[in-house]
């Protein structure tokens, strides 16, 4: 491949590659229920703060680190290192974002098989007419049934590595760019149902109205560990499509951009789920089913039910599909600037995913380890290095140029969140979780 291939389009389709890696399981299926777990309000006003002092501001170097370093995560930060004389032990950065890659998409892509076999189920009418629990019922059938999570697993994993094998500006850039404006129309389709057939006063006092006596340690490292995850921070990804953007043009207003859909999304999600939790009877906490659970309700009640949820779902697929791929670009893009032809490099990596996925489903403490681990202790880790290396190590002449704010205001104000607000904001949470403060 050429290296022009390697380029997006336009600034146009790094957004909407950006925004499709960040909107994903995360913001559907993972926010809603970690939400719904950690208590609501306080929660949601947490991960707010994070999003906006540490996610977005890191997000800003991430894809400033990638433009400069024009290369994989592990080889953008080793040159960036040597240009800057510092060690190159910063690749490590890199080295923890491919293995965090690879530790996210094993669970990731067995949610992603569950959304899969949603719409098979959802075009199939198996939900017409049927009660809150028999949902349930089915939810904890599917996540009993090792052989059909197994498939559909699998089915992911091939689609995830057919759109990387593709190459990066046809089979990301254009699987994105129609996909996602019409999940967004979607979700308010079902925040509209919400409202007119949901306890909306309800879901939207569970999720605006902050409880404070809710907050631990916990709660806060919980809400800093899904900002990364939310806006795929700390791993590399990013700073892998960052590399693929073309020079020149406003980093600040284009990720602002980004992470204005994935909250968006993210809340949209909240809206439509939350008041049909309360108008049936379930439970805000009841764990990684609530979005399997309460959706299929209010596609049963609503006018081309059936179709409605089977293109929902297949829209939430996509989505996690838009995610997956840039969970393996990073390390496929190492391998393949090591001389291993992208196809060998997508193959060898899927692989691995699926093996790792194949246990999650076998074992579901090995789910719930690799998702912990990976969000709320290696991707804000991830940020912190990233952080320190744009705030302390590059040159301030440097990072200046390549930031490329225009307001001088504006990059004092992020220069200053990079060097002190996100990186202690991160330590302390960290501490703060580990019970030393
Ligand atoms: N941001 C994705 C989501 O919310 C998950 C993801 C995390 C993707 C990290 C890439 C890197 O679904």
């Amino acid at each position: 491949m050429t290296k022009t291939n390697h380029l997006w389009k336009s600034r146009w389709t790094f957004i909407m590659a950006a925004t499709g890696s960040a909107v994903g399981l995360g913001n559907i299926w993972k926010f809603p229920y970690i939400t719904g777990e950690y208590g609501g309000g306080a929660f949601v006003l947490v991960y707010l703060a994070c999003i906006l002092l540490v996610g977005i501001p890191v997000m800003m170097s991430e894809v400033m680190l990638g433009r400069a370093g024009r290369s994989d995560p592990i080889d953008s930060m080793l040159k960036l290192s040597r240009q800057s004389a510092a060690s190159p032990g910063w690749s490590l950065v890199g080295i923890s974002g491919v293995l965090a890659g690879m530790m996210i998409l094993a669970f990731y892509s067995v949610v992603a098989g569950w959304a899969l076999e949603y719409v098979w189920q959802s075009a199939s009418g198996h939900y017409n007419g049927v009660e809150a629990s028999a949902i349930e019922n089915h939810f904890g059938e599917l996540t009993s049934d090792i052989s059909r999570q197994l498939i559909w697993h699998t089915v992911f994993i091939a689609l995830t590595a057919g759109v990387v094998a593709a190459g990066v500006s046809k089979g990301i850039g254009a699987a994105v760019d129609t996909l996602m404006p019409t999940l967004f129309i979607l979700m308010i389709i079902l925040v509209a149902y919400a409202i007119f057939e949901g306890d909306f006063a309800a879901g939207a006092a569970f999720l605006f109205t902050p409880d404070f006596s809710k907050l631990s340690g916990e709660t806060i490292l919980v809400a800093l560990g899904h900002a990364f995850f939310t806006l795929s921070l700390g791993m590399g990804a990013i700073m892998v499509y960052g590399s693929y953007m073309p020079s020149g043009g406003n980093i600040g207003t284009t990720v602002l951009l980004i992470a204005f859909f994935d909250t968006a999304i993210a809340l949209l999600a909240g809206l439509a789920i939350f008041p049909i939790v309360f108008s049936n009877g379930l439970q805000p906490g009841a764990g990684p089913g609530l979005m399997f659970v309460t959706l299929p309700l209010a596609f049963n009640s609503l006018p081309a039910g059936n179709l409605m949820g089977t293109i929902f779902f297949a829209l939430v697929s996509i989505a996690a599909l838009s995610s997956s791929i840039s969970l393996i670009e990073p390390g496929v893009a190492w391998l393949e600037k090591h001389r291993i032809p992208r196809l060998a490099s997508t193959l060898a990596l899927a692989l691995t995913g699926w093996a790792g996925g194949a246990l999650c489903i076998h074992y579901g403490s090995v789910f719930d380890f690799l998702d912990y681990v990976t969000a709320n202790i290696m991707l804000p880790l991830g940020g912190l290095l990233i952080a320190i290396f744009t705030g302390w190590i590059l040159s301030p002449d440097r990072v200046k140029n390549e930031i490329g704010f225009k307001s001088f205001r504006m990059h004092k104000i992020w220069l200053w969140i990079i060097r002190v607000v996100a990186p202690a904001g991160i330590v302390l949470i960290f501490a703060n979780s580990l019970g030393l403060i």
